[in-house]
């Protein structure tokens, strides 16, 4: 398999005219704007990235200062991007940036990995868009490209696909010297992927690599990369308890600091009614009070979940239970700041709606 000469220069050209140019973190580049965002890319759109990636920048401007902050100010401050276990482990990493790094983020890709949440292409991604170093990228949208370019079979997310796309990946990159342009270009195969080589009906009468790709050749374009093998991921189901108290608060529990949501901040949860009713009765909560919402479907990675919510209004005075470090009632306001799971962020958001909306008419 030979690479096709001048690809980098081609792409670069390509790159001059369709470009992004004017993502935040690439003006001023630093190693930590580049890393955070980065992070946030990992499973999330440009689009939706950029204003929290304005509002992490807002709040933690550099590593010392995101080393330094609480973990329910970073997962705040995350909170509506999702996947929180990359807010924890940047957190992590910075702290540890601050304990034996000298305060920086490592410029050397094999230190560079060993911080959590930095796999290899994330820390290609940093390095050669910080510093120019010649490190190869392979996000989805390079596999996709390079899968084409090379009528590569079978699902990228393999160990064995992967295997064969990392020296693909890196036979690729520009040859060293000073002009070598190595964050251009890894922005480059990022929006090519992302643009002109996309998954559907990619637009390959313009494309600078029509006359090099083997799938173009063999008219297999809309078949490579080939996907995921399709998995049914088993379903689970869980109750939740929106209570809330008259003076506007909603009782909130945080999670266990393993598993699932981390914790986040989020609803009393059980396994079944019983134990949802069983235990709002503790505290005085009628079974008869507490009302069904429908029925809520969140994806996991590996599972779905079917949250059933009951919500009940009440006066807490006497039976009210106490606020203690993970059982609290707080106000729509300040559940704001706070990082909460966002199918409960929507359930709570959809009652305070249609209590606000009562209460105006
Ligand atoms: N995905 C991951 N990193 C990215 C970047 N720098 N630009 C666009 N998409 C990305």
């Amino acid at each position: 398999m030979k690479a096709p000469a001048d690809f980098s220069a081609r792409l670069l050209r390509w790159f001059d005219v369709h470009g992004r140019h004017d993502l935040p973190w690439q003006h001023p580049r630093s190693a930590y704007r580049v890393w955070v965002a980065e992070i946030m890319l990992q499973q999330t759109q440009v689009s939706t990235v950029i204003p929290y990636y304005q509002r992490f920048l807002d709040a933690f401007a550099n590593l010392p200062t995101l080393a330094a902050a609480s973990e329910d100010e970073v997962l705040g401050r995350w909170s509506g991007l999702g996947y929180y276990s990359r807010a924890r482990n940047l957190h992590a990493a910075a702290k540890r940036c601050m304990s034996v790094h000298n305060g920086e983020l490592p410029s050397d890709i094999a230190t560079l990995m060993q911080l959590p949440g930095i796999g290899r292409s994330t820390a290609a991604a940093i390095l050669a868009q910080a510093y120019g170093q010649p490190h190869a990228i392979l996000d989805g949208n390079v596999k996709r490209l390079l899968c084409r370019l090379f009528a590569i079979e079978g699902w990228p997310g393999t160990a064995s696909v992967e295997k064969q796309l990392w020296p693909l990946a890196q036979s690729l990159l520009p040859a060293g010297g000073e002009h070598a342009r190595l964050a251009d270009y890894t922005q480059a195969m990022m929006d090519f992927g992302a643009s002109q080589c996309r998954r559907s009906r990619p637009d390959c009468a313009a494309c600078p690599f029509e006359a090099d790709c083997a799938a173009r050749r063999l008219d297999r374009v809309s078949e490579l990369p080939r996907s995921r093998p399709r998995k049914v991921w088993p379903q689970r189901e869980c109750v939740m308890l929106l209570l809330a108290a008259r003076d506007g608060t909603f009782l909130l529990h945080r999670r266990p600091p393993v598993g699932v949501w981390a914790s986040l901040w989020s609803l009393p949860q059980f396994d079944d009614i019983i134990s949802a009713h069983r235990w709002a009765k503790a505290f005085g909560v009628a079974e008869t009070v507490l009302a069904p919402m429908p029925v809520i479907e969140h994806v996991f990675s590996h599972f779905r979940l079917a949250i059933q919510p009951l919500h009940a209004h009440f006066d807490v005075t006497s039976n009210r239970v106490a606020d203690t470090d993970d059982s609290r009632w707080l106000s729509a306001l300040e559940l704001k700041s706070l990082g909460l799971p966002t199918p409960v962020r929507r359930l709570i958001d959809s009652m305070t709606e249609s209590t606000n909306k009562r209460l105006t008419q």
